[in-house]
């Protein structure tokens, strides 16, 4: 897993020219997860992660505070299976571990 996560973190300075063959995406497409934010996210979390929607009386968490705490496991949980008042938004992997890259990048 450690390997794994170098090696994203080498090839996204390298612009993506190597080929991943053989490992699971722990590195999505930030580019695209940013286009799945905006589209699915930002309308309860805001475009910079504070807007803090009130959603049946429980604000929408301000990222900028919980994505650092948070493991990669449980952001990907969240989104599939919604948390609290916050409903699921996303089923398929791909667009989950993309939206994961945008977060690790977004909110550091
Ligand atoms: C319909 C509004 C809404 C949408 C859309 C939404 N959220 Fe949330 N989110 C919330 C609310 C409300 C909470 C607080 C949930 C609670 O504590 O009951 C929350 C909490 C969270 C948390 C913190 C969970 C915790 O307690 O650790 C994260 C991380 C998060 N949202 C990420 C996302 C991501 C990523 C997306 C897009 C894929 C998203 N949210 C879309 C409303 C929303």
């Amino acid at each position: 897993m450690i390997l794994a996560l170098l090696f994203a973190c080498a090839s996204k300075e390298t612009g993506h020219t190597g080929e991943h063959t053989g490992t699971p995406p722990a590195g999505g497409d930030p580019v695209a997860g940013e286009a799945i934010y905006s589209s699915t996210c930002a309308g309860c979390h805001g475009a910079d992660g504070t807007l803090g929607t009130d959603i049946g009386g429980v604000p929408a968490t301000d990222l900028t505070f919980s994505v650092p705490i948070t493991t990669d496991d449980n952001l990907k949980m969240i989104m599939k299976d919604g948390i609290g008042n916050m409903p699921a938004q996303l089923s398929d992997d791909t667009e989950i571990e993309d939206t994961l890259a945008y977060l690790r990048q977004q909110f550091p």
